[in-house]
C-alpha cells in the first residue's frame, strides 16, 4: 500500500506505450514492467507482432494491444541478430505500410477520442527505428534494458575494446583480463568478426544514449560497481537518468506464458512433489539456444549417467536441423532413453520455470545463462553454466567469479564431463558452498524488494519521472 501512495496524482489519466522485442527473454521483463506501472495507475498500451512470438492479448485484459505493423517476412529472417536488423529495416522502409511512424501516430491520435494522453514510450534497446520515429513525433522514449548492467557496460565499451586491441581476440590472449572491465577476460567478450553483431551493438549504444532514461532489469545489491559506472557514463553522455528496478519478475506477478505457443507443463510440478528435497537438477537452455545432434546425445547420456533425478526442457526447436522433433524425442534418442530414466528423469517441452526453480525438490539448475534465467535462479539455486552467445558468456563470468553461485562447463560437451559437473553441483562440497552463496544472494534480492529497498525506490522514481 505504501506504493499506492506513490502512484502519481493523475497517473490514471496518463498512458505509457510499451514496444518489446518479440523474443521470450525480452517480452517477459517488458510485460512485468508494464504490470507494475499499470498497478501504479498508468494506462498501458503494448505493441505486439502478429506474425511470430505474439503474446496472447486475452491473458492481459487490463492492457490495450496494437499490432506493431511489422510484416510477416521478417520472421523468416533467420538468426536473432538477422531478425533484429530486419525488423528495424522493415520499420524504417520507405513506403512501408504501415510505417512505425504511422503505427505510433495512430495511438497518439487516440488521445483525441477519449483515451488517456500518452506520457512516453518504453522500448527494448534493440529498437532504434522505433525511437527515431518517436523522436520525430516529439514522443519521449525510455529504454528497458532486459539484460544486466555488466553486459550493457561492456556493450557500450566496444569502440574502446577494438581501439585497445582486445578485439578481435588473439588466441594466445583469451585468458587475459580486460582491465577496464573487471572481472571480464578477453574470452568473455562477445567474440565475433561478424559485422552484423557490431552493428547491433552500435545500435544498442545509440538507442540507449538517445533515450530520456534507461530502466534496467537488475538491482543495486547485485551489480553496484557496474551500475555506478554505467550511470556516470550514461547520464554524462545523453540518457537523462538510469534506474535499476529489477528483478522485475519479483515485482509483478504477470505470467506471459510462452511466446513460443507452448504451454508450461504443470505435470512436472506434480512429478517434483514426489522427489526428495534438493535432489533434482533442472535443465533448460532458454527459448533460443539450440544443440547439434551430437551435443544433444552427450547431454542425454550425461544426465543418465549422473544418477541424479533431472527435469529437462526439450523445446521442439532445441535440436538443430530436425523437424517435428517434439513428437520424436524417443525416436531421436533411439536407445530407449526415456524408458531407462523412467521415474528418475522427466522431459517437458516447456516448464513453469519460476515455479520449478522455487520448488523444494530442485537443488540445481543447468542453464545457458540467459539473463532472465540467471535472475530467476539467483536466490533459488546454484548453476552449471553453458553459455552459447551474446550476454550469456558475460553472465556466466559473473555467476562464477563474482557471485560464486555456479561454474562454467567450459569447452566441448562430453558425457563424462557433464556427469562430473552434475555431481560437483549436486553432491560435493563445492556445490554446497555455491548453495550457501545463493542463500546470501536471496537475502540481497529480499533487501532490494523491501518498501525502502533500492528497486522499490528506483520504481518510485520512475513513476514520478514518467
Ligand atoms: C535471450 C538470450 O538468449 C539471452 O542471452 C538474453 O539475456 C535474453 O534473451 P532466452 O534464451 O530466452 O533469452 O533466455 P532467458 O533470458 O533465460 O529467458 C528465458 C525465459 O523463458 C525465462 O524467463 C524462463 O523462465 C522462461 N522459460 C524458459 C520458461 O518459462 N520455461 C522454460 O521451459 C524455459
Amino acid at each position: 500500500e505504501g506504493h499506492a501512495a506513490v502512484a502519481v496524482a493523475g497517473a490514471a489519466r496518463r498512458r505509457v506505450l510499451f514496444f518489446p522485442l518479440p523474443f521470450q527473454g525480452h517480452i517477459s521483463p517488458m510485460f512485468h514492467l508494464a504490470g507494475v506501472l499499470h498497478a501504479r495507475g498508468f494506462a498501458v498500451t503494448v505493441f505486439y507482432p502478429d506474425f511470430f512470438n505474439a503474446p496472447d492479448p486475452s491473458r492481459h485484459p487490463a492492457f490495450d494491444f496494437v499490432p506493431d505493423g511489422i510484416p510477416p517476412d521478417v520472421a523468416a529472417a533467420g538468426r536473432v541478430a538477422e531478425t533484429i536488423l530486419a525488423m528495424n529495416a522493415a520499420m524504417e522502409r520507405e513506403g512501408a505500410s504501415p510505417s512505425v511512424r504511422e503505427v505510433l501516430t495512430s495511438v497518439i491520435a487516440a488521445d483525441e477520442v477519449g483515451q488517456p494522453p500518452v506520457a512516453c514510450l518504453i522500448i527494448d534497446t534493440h529498437l532504434l527505428a522505433v525511437q527515431k520515429a518517436a523522436a520525430g513525433l516529439g514522443l519521449p522514449t525510455l529504454v528497458l534494458r532486459t539484460g544486466g548492467a555488466a553486459c550493457l557496460r561492456c556493450f557500450l565499451a566496444y569502440d574502446m575494446l577494438l581501439e585497445k586491441g582486445y578485439l578481435p581476440p588473439k588466441e594466445s590472449h583469451l585468458y587475459e583480463p580486460v582491465k577496464e572491465l573487471p572481472p571480464l577476460r578477453v574470452r568473455d567478450l562477445v567474440h565475433t568478426d561478424d559485422e552484423m553483431v557490431f552493428k547491433i551493438l552500435a545500435r544498442i549504444a545509440e538507442t540507449v544514449r538517445n533515450s530520456k532514461g534507461v530502466v534496467i532489469n537488475t538491482f543495486e545489491e547485485l551489480e553496484p560497481i557496474e551500475l555506478e559506472q554505467l550511470c556516470g557514463e550514461l547520464t554524462n553522455n545523453g540518457a537523462a537518468t538510469m534506474l535499476a528496478v529489477g528483478p522485475l519478475h519479483k515485482l509483478s506477478s504477470i505470467n506471459t506464458g510462452s511466446s513460443l505457443n507452448l504451454r508450461p507443463d504443470q505435470d512436472c510440478i506434480k512429478w517434483l512433489d514426489k522427489q526428495a528435497m534438493g535432489s533434482v537438477l533442472y535443465v533448460s537452455f532458454g527459448s533460443l539456444a539450440s544443440l547439434e545432434y551430437g551435443e544433444f546425445m552427450e547431454v542425454a547420456h550425461g544426465l543418465e549417467k549422473s544418477d541424479h533425478p533431472f527435469l529437462w526442457v526439450v523445446r521442439p526447436d532445441l535440436l538443430r536441423g530436425i523437424d517435428g522433433f517434439e513428437d520424436r524425442v524417443e525416436e531421436v534418442l533411439l536407445d530407449g532413453f526415456e524408458d531407462r530414466v523412467e521415474g528418475k528423469g522427466k522431459i517437458v517441452q516447456w516448464a513453469p520455470q519460476q515455479e520449478v526453480l522455487a520448488h523444494h525438490a530442485v537443488g540445481g539448475f543447468w542453464t545457458h545463462c540467459g539473463w532472465n534465467s540467471v535472475l530467476e535462479s539467483i536466490g533459488e539455486g546454484p548453476m552449471i553454466c553453458m553459455p552459447q552467445f551474446a550476454d550469456q558468456i558475460i553472465n556466466t563470468r559473473y555467476v562464477q567469479a563474482v557471485w560464486g553461485a555456479g561454474f562454467d562447463l567450459e569447452g566441448k560437451l562430453d558425457r563424462e564431463k557433464i556427469t562430473k559437473a552434475i555431481r560437483k553441483l549436486m553432491s560435493e562440497k563445492e556445490g554446497a558452498e555455491m548453495k550457501r552463496k545463493v542463500g546470501e544472494l536471496k537475502n540481497r534480492v529480499a533487501h532490494c524488494l523491501k518498501s525502502n529497498g533500492s528497486s522499490q525506490i528506483a520504481m518510485d522514481k520512475l513513476v514520478h519521472y514518467i
